[in-house]
């Protein structure tokens, strides 16, 4: 087994099943004596959970692209120094419902922001750690989307975009994926959940056994 604590994130648009699917992997985890800090983006401190609220709030329709970005990594930064590093320093694996990825694929790919800029503030926040693999969870949009309705709360800033930005936030998840598959597992995330679970235990049986 590894010895190595791990960090780990879970990607994918709205509905596709991340926090469904970040409860299986930890029960993997923990069945194999694997104790992870599970957390998630944007959020995971105090500081990163009042960021989300800004972040969420559709009152908020005059935040402007640059803003949006900015606030990400202000919570990532915050995450990393008081969760993450500290975790990962004293051996202990990190589970987190998505990271850097998603602000490639939401504010690059969504919004259309010059994913240039965005590496800029991921070296400045991050300093070279990045996720050791990344679940990518792929599912159609209309899927996606009509799952996350079906929990019944309102729609927050981010789904109330329209059917087009979650197309093209897919895409550039698949991009990401394309670009480093080493670090990427693509799980079709449109089928059964036990099917999804069953990738999913097969990925968590591999990085257990060879570390
Ligand atoms: N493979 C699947 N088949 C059918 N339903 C699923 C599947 N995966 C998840 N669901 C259901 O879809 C809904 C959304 O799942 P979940 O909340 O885990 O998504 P999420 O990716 O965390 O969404 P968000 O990005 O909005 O947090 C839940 O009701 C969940 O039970
Ligand atoms: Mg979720």
């Amino acid at each position: 087994m590894s010895t190595r604590a791990l960090f780990i994130t879970v990607e994918g648009i709205e509905g596709t099943g991340k926090s469904t699917n970040l409860r299986f992997l930890l029960e993997c985890l923990v069945a194999r004596g694997i104790d992870p800090v599970v957390t998630r983006e944007p959020g995971g401190t105090p500081i990163g959970e009042r960021i989300r609220e800004l972040l969420l709030d559709t009152g908020h329709g005059a935040m402007c692209d640059d803003t949006e970005l900015l606030l990400m990594f202000a919570a990532r930064a915050q995450h990393l120094a008081q969760v993450i590093r500290p975790a990962l320093d004293k051996g202990q694996w990190v589970l987190c419902d998505r990271f850097t990825d998603a602000t490639y694929a939401y504010q690059g790919g969504g919004r259309g922001m010059d994913s240039g800029r965005i590496s800029v503030l991921e070296e400045w926040t991050q300093r070279g750690l990045r996720p050791d693999l990344t679940i990518l969870l792929d599912v159609d949009p209309e899927v996606g989307l009509a799952r996350a309705a079906g929990r019944g709360r309102a729609a927050d800033r981010f789904e109330q975009e329209r059917l087009e930005f979650f197309e093209r936030v897919r895409a550039r998840y698949l991009d990401l994926a394309a670009a480093e598959p080493e670090r990427f597992r693509v799980v079709d995330a449109g089928r059964p959940l036990p099917q999804v679970q069953a990738d999913l235990a097969r990925i968590v049986e591999e990085l257990t056994a060879h570390g």
